[in-house]
Order: structure tokens, then C-alpha cells, then sequence
């Protein structure tokens, strides 16, 4: 096991008993040990996706995908101008990240596929071999390792070729996604048991087509998110069936998708239009896609089909933005799940959105009729839209518990979870930010009786960042990115989270906080 000499060696203890967690209800900063333990089968693991940490983007026979040819062509997309060429390196340092991974000593490594290093063009008529293999070697490895691959397909890191055709917009590129699917199931399904189909569709419908129109989006607010959601369901449910039909005999494997929400709480919980707030951010946010997957009537929850009908007739459109499926999507899509795939980050505060005029206006965000704030005594992180507060993690997984029926034959696996710092390996807002989430997980198992089996940190190292690029971080590990070897080093919140992982419990003291520590990232919003 990990030496935890470096820990030592901060010594002082700090026990901040901060005015903002005495706010809606949190308790005050623990110390010693979490009296609950997470249970014997619960699985740690850790995530990282291909784009963010991959590199040699055109080595080893890779095509482009969306992000290398737009970073090309308009570096200023990223806040850095950086792009991801070579990111952390990892097409050259994957055995550091296996090591890396053994050193916090979970059980899972959660990683992605990059579609084009498999197949260079996206379609299926041209395999890359050199790309097959490199995927193979890291799964051979993991699993002489002990450690068990959980794969997802797309992580938003859409080939090239389909930019022309608009991305997730045109629904021909469901069937390019099942070809990459099945030619990903054939080649690796033997290595790998635990599939995710799409990351955040939800994020990446919004940040596509929505917010940044990235480059397969042609300006169509309000209209094309909905056409890329409804896409990025049907693409699941064909993948799952042609899993279920062609592989899961032989393979017996799992799949699902993995689904993102912040935690929405009412700004006034006792005004009951405040809690309606909160109920219709959920339902747009995430019961969207979760309600016709994990629900028993499936289809979009009713809330959501009849706000995007209501909308949209009021704007004068003769058929509703929001598409509707065939009933044997609907049925495709009910039960297209084997577990539940959850990322989370933050919370918020939300209320209606009061102007009488904003349905003029088309966008998701008026659509959901939600006022969006933060409570002025939550902490931020070095991400502007990262706000913390740990109960909100609880109360989502307690949500979904509740809603959907089927949680209690399968299980919630927390997908990522994490803080954003500005670097640094002495990361005590991460330590506190993981012990303060964690602490949530076997409250949620051992109070609420939800059934959550598992754990990733996200992430295992600091990585390209979209358009922040490399100017905010994630990792346990830190990157050197001026180095040319990407030297990586632990942080303290490695070392932390390889104690949890160790002993099932949270320590609240086994990484002392200097005193009189200045704090580089968090500080009260407004
Ligand atoms: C453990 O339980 C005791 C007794 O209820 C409580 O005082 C203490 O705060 C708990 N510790 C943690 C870390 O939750
Ligand atoms: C793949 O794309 C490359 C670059 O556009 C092209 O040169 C090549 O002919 C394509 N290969 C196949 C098999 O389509
Ligand atoms: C949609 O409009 C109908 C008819 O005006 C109304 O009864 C219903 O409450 C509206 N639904 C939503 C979710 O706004
Ligand atoms: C949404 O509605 C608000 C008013 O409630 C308006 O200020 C805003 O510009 C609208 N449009 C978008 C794209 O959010
Ligand atoms: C990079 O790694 C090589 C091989 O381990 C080593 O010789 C070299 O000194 C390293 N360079 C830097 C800048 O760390
Ligand atoms: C932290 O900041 C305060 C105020 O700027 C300063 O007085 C103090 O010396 C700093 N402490 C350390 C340990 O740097």
C-alpha cells in the first residue's frame, strides 16, 4: 500500500467551523473517523476521458475528431488558446496512468474510446489496427492489475466527418454510432464487461448546439438541442438492444448511459413554487433522458413534453421543438439500462423565472421557466459554475431513488465526481471537497436505503478542460505541462483518496491543514 509518510509531515490541525455549512443545514466540518463504512461490495474507482488526456492526435493511424480540427482552426475557442495535441500524454504514458491507478488502489478505472483512433474515418469500413491494439494493451494491463475497465463510447469527441452532417443532429449518425459500437464490442467486449454508451448527452447537447456552438451546430437555438437529445436517446437504445441481441449471450456484460445533474434547491423551501422549481430543473435537466429509460411508463416525462409543446405553440410553431419517439422507441428505450450512470458537481438555487415575455425568446433555458442563483453563503471553486454543497449530492441520488422504481433491482454507480482548483499538489479544497461528498454516499446507502454499488473520482489526473484548456485543474495526480514527459505527481488528495479506498471510512484528519492556510480558489460568492 501507498506510504503516507508525505502526509505526516503536515502537521497543525485547522477545524474550520464555517458559517456556510451551518447554512441550510450542514453540519459543521467533521473530525475522526466516518461512523459508516462503505459497504464490502461498494467499488472505488477513478475516470478519465480519451480527448482530455489522450494526445498524439494524429499518431498511430488516429483521424480527427471535432475537437482536434476546430482547436486547429480557431485556437481562441479555448480561454488558453491550448488544444489537446498532446494533453497529458497518455498515448505514450499510459503504464504511469495503470500505475498511477494501482497506487490509489480502487477497483475500477472508468476511461473512453477515442472513435477515430479505432476508426480513423468513423465508419466501419476502415479499422485501425494500430488504435485496436493500443485500447487492448491498456485493458490487458488493467486487468492484470485486478483493476475492471469501464469503457464509454462517446465522450463527446465526434469524428470529423460527421461535423458536415451535423453531428448528433442528423439522425444518420445513430447508425455510425452502432457500427463504432459493435466493431467496439467485438474487438474489446472480451476485456470489457462495464459499457457506457454517451457522456452527459444532456451537457453535450447543450454545449454543442446550445451555449458554445461548436462546430456540427447550425445556430438553431432552442430547436437543435432537442433534436441532438432525441438522437442521443435513440443511438443509446439501439446500442443497448444490439448489445442485449448480439453480445451480452457471450459477453455478459453491462451497459448503460451516463446522466448529469447539479442538485437544484429551492431558494425558498417553503415556498411551494420554489419547490416547483426545483422539480422541473430535475425533470429538464436530467428526467429528460433518465424518465424514458429508468421510468416504468417511459417517454419524456410529462412535465417536459407538455412545457416544450406549450412553448412552442405559443411561439407559433405548428409542431412542437421537442420530437417524439415511435412507440417502439419508447419501448426500445424503457429498461435500456442495467445500472445507473451518475455525474455530479454542484448545486444551485432556482425559483421561477418571473418575466411574462421570456417565452419570446427560444432557448432551453427559458423552457424550463427556472431562475437559476447560488446561495451567497456556498463555497466556489476555481470553476465559475461550481458551487459547493455536499447535501445536495444526497438529495439528488435520494431523488432519483424515488423516481424511478427500478433503482431498487439496479444499482447507481457515481461516474464522476470532483473539485476544480486553479493546480498545485497541496490540494486541501479537494481533500475537504472529497470527504465532504463521500461522507454524503453511505448516508444515502445506510439511511436512505438508495442503492449506490460505487465511486469515480473524477479525475485521475489534471487534463485538457474544453474550452477552460489547461487553466483549471481536476486530478488526484498533478501533470507537469511544460515538461515533455508530462511528469506526473500525486497530490495530497491522492494520497487521501487511497486512505478511503484503504480503509472504506473517511478520516477527516489524516491530511492536517496547515494553519492560517490562504485559500487560492475558494472564496464566499459575492
Ligand atoms: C460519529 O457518531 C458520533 C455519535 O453520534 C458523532 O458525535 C460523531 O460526530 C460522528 N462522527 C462523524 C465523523 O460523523
Ligand atoms: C479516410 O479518410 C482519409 C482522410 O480524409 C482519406 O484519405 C481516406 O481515403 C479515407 N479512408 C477510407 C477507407 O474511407
Ligand atoms: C400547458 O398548457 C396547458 C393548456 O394551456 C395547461 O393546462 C398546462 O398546465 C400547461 N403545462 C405546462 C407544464 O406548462
Ligand atoms: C430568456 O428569458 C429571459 C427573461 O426571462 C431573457 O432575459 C433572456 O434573454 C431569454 N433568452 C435566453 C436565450 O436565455
Ligand atoms: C524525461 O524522461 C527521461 C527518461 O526517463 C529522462 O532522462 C529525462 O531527464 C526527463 N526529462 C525531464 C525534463 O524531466
Ligand atoms: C494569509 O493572508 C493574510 C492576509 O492577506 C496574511 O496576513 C497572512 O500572512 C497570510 N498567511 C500565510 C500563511 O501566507
Amino acid at each position: 500500500m501507498w506510504s503516507s509518510s508525505a502526509v505526516a509531515r503536515n502537521t497543525a490541525v485547522l477545524l474550520t467551523i464555517s458559517l456556510l455549512q451551518l447554512a441550510r443545514g450542514i453540519s459543521i466540518v467533521k473530525s475522526g473517523v466516518s461512523n459508516y463504512s462503505f459497504p464490502d461490495d461498494f467499488i472505488f474507482g477513478v475516470g478519465t476521458a480519451a480527448f482530455q488526456i489522450e494526445g498524439g492526435w494524429n499518431e498511430g493511424g488516429k483521424g480527427e475528431n471535432m475537437w482536434d480540427t476546430k482547436l486547429h482552426s480557431e485556437p481562441t475557442i479555448t480561454v488558453d488558446h491550448s488544444n489537446g495535441d498532446v494533453s497529458a500524454d497518455s498515448y505514450h504514458h499510459y503504464m504511469d496512468d495503470i500505475e498511477m491507478i494501482k497506487k490509489l488502489g480502487v477497483q475500477a478505472y472508468r476511461m473512453s474510446i477515442s472513435w477515430t483512433r479505432i476508426l480513423p474515418n468513423g465508419t466501419d469500413n476502415n479499422i485501425n489496427q494500430e488504435g485496436v491494439k493500443y485500447y487492448r494493451t491498456i485493458f490487458e494491463e488493467l486487468l492484470k492489475a485486478n483493476i475492471t475497465p469501464v469503457v464509454t463510447l462517446y465522450h463527446w469527441d465526434m469524428p470529423t466527418p460527421f461535423i458536415a452532417l451535423g453531428g448528433w443532429i442528423n439522425a444518420k449518425v445513430i447508425d455510425y454510432f452502432e457500427d463504432y459500437a459493435r466493431v467496439a464490442f467485438r474487438l474489446y467486449g472480451d476485456l470489457v464487461k462495464m459499457w457506457l454508451t454517451i457522456n452527459e448527452p444532456n451537457e453535450n447537447c447543450k454545449n454543442t448546439y446550445e451555449y458554445y456552438k461548436l462546430p456540427a451546430a447550425v445556430k438553431l437555438q432552442g430547436v437543435e438541442i432537442y433534436i441532438c437529445t432525441h438522437n442521443s436517446l435513440r443511438a443509446h437504445a439501439r446500442v443497448y438492444r444490439m448489445y442485449e441481441k448480439e453480445f451480452k449471450p457471450d459477453q455478459q456484460g453491462k451497459v448503460s448511459i451516463v446522466l448529469e445533474s447539479a442538485w437544484p434547491e429551492p431558494n425558498d423551501p417553503n415556498k411551494p413554487e420554489d419547490v416547483e422549481a426545483s422539480e422541473n430543473y430535475l425533470q429538464m435537466q436530467i428526467g429528460m433522458f433518465a424518465h424514458p429509460i429508468f421510468s416504468e411508463e417511459g417517454d419524456y416525462p410529462r412535465v417536459v413534453r407538455e412545457k416544450i409543446n406549450n412553448m412552442s405553440r405559443l411561439q407559433g410553431f405548428a409542431r412542437s421543438r421537442l420530437p417524439y419517439f415511435t412507440d417502439e422507441e419508447v419501448t426500445a428505450l424503457r429498461g435500456s439500462a442495467d445500472f445507473f450512470a451518475l455525474n455530479h458537481y454542484s448545486s444551485m438555487t432556482v425559483s421561477p423565472l418571473k418575466e411574462d415575455y421570456y417565452w419570446k425568446d427560444l432557448s432551453y433555458y427559458n423552457d424550463t421557466g427556472v431562475h437559476i442563483q447560488v446561495d451567497p453563503f456556498w463555497t466556489r471553486s476555481a470553476a465559475f459554475w461550481q458551487y459547493i454543497y455536499p447535501p445536495g449530492f444526497r438529495k439528488l441520488i435520494n431523488w432519483l431513488q424515488n423516481n424511478y422504481k427500478i433503482l431498487r433491482e439496479i444499482p447507481i454507480f457515481i461516474t464522476e465526481n470532483g473539485y476544480i482548483d486553479l493546480g498545485g499538489t497541496e490540494d486541501y479544497e479537494r481533500v475537504d471537497y472529497y470527504n465532504d461528498y463521500l461522507y454524503q454516499l453511505p448516508l444515502a446507502i445506510h439511511e436512505d436505503g438508495c442503492n449506490v454499488k460505487g465511486y469515480f473520482a473524477w479525475s485521475l489526473m489534471d487534463h485538457f478542460e474544453w474550452r477552460d484548456g489547461y487553466t483549471i485543474k481536476f486530478g488526484l495526480y498533478s501533470v507537469d505541462f511544460n515538461s515533455p514527459n508530462r511528469t506526473r505527481t500525486p497530490k495530497l488528495s491522492a494520497y487521501n483518496y487511497a486512505n478511503i479506498v484503504r480503509t472504506r471510512r473517511i478520516d477527516f484528519d489524516y491530511i492536517k491543514r496547515p494553519e492560517n492556510l490562504n485559500t487560492t480558489t475558494s472564496k464566499l460568492a459575492k
